[in-house]
């Protein structure tokens, strides 16, 4: 299989389904507090999808249930919604994809509730870095494996570990598409990156252990296999001329 480049009007699209996903994080914002089952924000982040002309990807994607992925403290990914309250102290990772008109936009960000602890807040400020260090590694000729290599390094640094049982990817005509992006990569190992290319980078990274372990009962949740806290971020990358444009970032956060 071969990297994908988008023509300029694929990546109109893909900017406009990226935009939305994100505009549903934010949107979100109000709702997830303490009291509230992560099946309430499933509910609310369809609706919002639907009303602005598009539907959720994960929605039967190989049989998952539901619009979204919530993934409460030692979720490391792939949670599904249901009757779980949230409650002050918990961190929640929402992961969106969007559909509109045929194109895909992917991220997910982390939400405190309430009042969580220093460590938990801690993990989701390395973690958001370590997303921010893979995107600068982001521009023409570089090769995708330095994502992974900077991500590793800086991530391990803080006494964090990476997860490498799930990757980035290709994204924007398909939900995953070529390639793989690593969290975890040997310098300069990999394709290089080209103008038109489109992916995404989402490290989740572990208090704990790296390894995970997935729910028998759904079949989807992905937990630490200590019960050590996890955190991700997401953000759909383009790679331009020069650089990169941030397709997710409509809220500027870094
Ligand atoms: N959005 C996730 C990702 O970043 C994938 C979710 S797959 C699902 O790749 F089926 F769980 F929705
Ligand atoms: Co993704
Ligand atoms: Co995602």
């Amino acid at each position: 299989m071969s990297i994908r480049i988008k023509t300029q009007q694929q990546i109109d699209g893909i900017r406009k389904s990226c935009q939305l996903a994100a505009e549903t994080l934010k949107y979100l914002d109000a709702f997830v507090i303490a009291g509230n089952t992560t099946d309430y924000i499933n509910q609310v982040a369809h609706e919002y999808i639907l009303a602005n002309g598009a539907t959720p990807a994960p929605l039967n994607y190989h049989k998952f249930p539901k619009s979204i992925c919530t993934s409460v403290n030692d979720v490391v990914c792939h949670g599904v919604p249901g009757i779980y309250e949230l409650k002050n102290g918990d961190i929640l990772n929402v992961d969106v994809t969007t559909i509109l008109n045929g194109y895909y936009g992917d991220t997910c960000k982390m939400y405190n509730i309430g009042e969580i602890s220093a460590e938990a807040s801690d993990l989701i400020e390395i973690t958001k870095e370590c997303l921010k260090i893979g995107v600068e590694q982001c521009y023409p000729g570089n090769r995708f494996g330095n994502i992974g290599y900077e991500i590793n390094r800086y991530a391990t640094s803080k006494g964090y570990s990476v997860v490498y049982e799930f990757c980035g990817h290709g994204v924007g005509i398909a939900f995953h598409e070529d390639p793989e992006v690593s969290h975890i990569a040997e310098k300069n190992s990999g394709k290089r990156m080209r103008e038109g290319m489109i992916f995404t980078i989402e490290p989740m990274i572990n208090q704990g252990k790296a390894r995970t372990k997935i729910d028998k009962n759904d079949g989807w949740t992905a937990r630490t296999i200590d019960g050590k806290l996890s955190a991700q971020f997401e953000h759909t990358v383009l790679i331009t001329p020069k650089g990169h444009e941030l397709l997710t970032n409509v809220y500027h956060e870094f």
